[in-house]
């Protein structure tokens, strides 16, 4: 079955959109105020209408934004992890304590990540809210493509795996832009998940994986830097 990944998104900020035989499926928006040019490039590739489904990575502001406008317009079903609840709901970043960033320049980000505000997201009944592994709700409906729980970025990530191509939408589990050294997110909720979730990574054995920041690269990449974080600390917020 095929099944096409787009980007129209741009290097510091990917948007895919996955062509599928049931629709299309958008994973995550962007920033407050992105939805227009957004929809402009999506249009480009189909109406709006046709996005079946919005993926929910994390319900961070970049990927969170503009979700609000997102769904009402598209009326596209929303899936995201039961943990992202109450962080839409709350319409900002959360920073739980022990969050720290993976590098002392990583952390002028604090302020920005602060000031992460965006319209909050209460899902309507037609949301699939999933709690664990369990709940595959493409594979239910025929589509390969599973979803896997990645959590140390946040609690609440998760990511798509395409299970024909085996290529992997990881969200923030790892990153590939030049802000993020070693294939890292430049922000850690819990070092020892974020850890673990790399190892459930190359379990899937990917041929290539897709960061939300940065370009594609290979999973060999998490093998090479697997241990970055056992000798480098994390730097806490800055007082908010
Ligand atoms: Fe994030």
């Amino acid at each position: 079955m095929e099944i096409r990944i787009h980007d129209i998104g741009g290097y510091i900020l990917r948007n895919y959109v996955l062509e599928t035989p049931l629709g299309w499926i958008g994973v995550d928006s962007g920033y407050p105020g992105g939805f227009s040019r957004y929809r402009a490039r999506f249009e480009r590739l189909a109406p709006l209408r046709e996005m079946t489904f919005v993926f929910l990575t994390h319900a961070h502001n970049d990927h969170a934004g503009f979700l609000a406008e997102l769904l009402k317009e598209s009326g596209a079903r929303l899936v995201l992890s039961e943990k992202s609840l109450p962080r839409l709901a709350a319409g900002e970043n959360i920073l739980p304590e022990g969050t720290g960033f993976i590098s002392r320049g990583a952390r002028l980000f604090s302020s920005l990540m602060k000031s992460g505000a965006y319209p909050p997201v209460v899902p309507d009944g037609s949301a699939l809210v999933l709690r664990d592994g369990r709940d595959q709700p493409f594979l239910d409906l025929g589509l390969p493509i599973r979803v896997v729980h990645l959590p140390g970025h946040t609690a609440d990530s998760i990511a798509l795996f395409l299970e024909e191509t085996r290529e992997l939408l990881c969200g923030d589990a790892a990153a590939n832009a030049v802000i993020a050294p070693a294939r890292h997110a430049i922000l850690i909720e819990d070092a020892a998940a974020f850890c673990r979730s790399w190892d459930d990574m190359l379990a899937l054995n990917p041929t290539r994986i897709y960061p939300s920041h940065g370009n594609p690269f290979s999973p060999e990449d998490l093998v090479k830097y697997r241990r970055y974080l056992d000798d480098n600390a994390l730097f806490p917020p800055k007082r908010l």
